[in-house]
């Protein structure tokens, strides 16, 4: 598959616009992976300068393979990242997360929603799917919001924290072919 172009121009509702990574959000990035609630729910982050380099140059090879666009949602300041990964054929997933300060106000609902109409209208793809634990209520609550539909419990389903865990798998169809 080809590259994953970048938004141009960026995607924005007027409140938050999604623009790529620099190397200047590097230290509000490593404050935000190093929250409570963010470390409970993810399995894996980048938590030092070196890390968060490396994590970028890994996150442009994947998207010269057509496989990964990761992106930050700023308002200018930098509020969390939003992601369409895991490309395949036309198929994709969504994944997001929030600076602290940042929750509670809807900008991973507007952030999922600006990327999901993209990955659909520009990129073609026709299904997306989301996959949260299932404890994370919060995700589920944004996965919900957006219109993606739980689908399945998959049991035993991905390695975490050095264990497996289950996950919730949410999906959504484009609706507008
Ligand atoms: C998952 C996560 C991004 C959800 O953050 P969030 O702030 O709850 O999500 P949103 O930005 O969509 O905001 C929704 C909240 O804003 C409120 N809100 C205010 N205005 C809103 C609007 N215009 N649209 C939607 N929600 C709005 C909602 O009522 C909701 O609050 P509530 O949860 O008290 O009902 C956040 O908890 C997080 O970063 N967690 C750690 C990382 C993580 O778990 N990522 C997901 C892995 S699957």
């Amino acid at each position: 598959m080809c590259a994953l172009p970048w938004p141009s121009p960026p995607l924005s509702d007027g409140v938050v616009t999604l623009r790529p990574w620099q190397p200047d959000d590097i230290p509000a990035m490593l404050v935000a992976f190093h929250d409570p609630v963010f470390q409970r729910f993810s399995d894996w982050a980048p938590l030092t300068d070196a890390a968060a380099r490396e994590h970028f140059s890994d996150l442009e090879r994947a998207r010269l393979r057509g496989e990964v666009l990761d992106l930050a949602i700023v308002d200018p300041a930098v509020l969390g990242g939003v992601s369409l990964h895991g490309v395949a054929g036309e198929r994709g997933r969504i994944g997001y997360w929030l600076a602290p300060d940042a929750r509670g106000r809807g900008v991973a609902t507007r952030a999922v929603r600006l990327l999901v109409r993209w990955a659909f209208d520009a990129v073609g793809l026709t299904r997306l799917e989301l996959t949260c634990g299932p404890d994370n209520v919060a995700s589920h609550c944004v996965a919900e919001r957006c219109g993606f539909r739980r689908e399945a419990l998959l049991r035993a389903h991905q390695p975490f924290k050095g264990g497996m865990r289950d996950s919730v798998v949410y999906g959504l169809q484009n609706t507008r072919l």
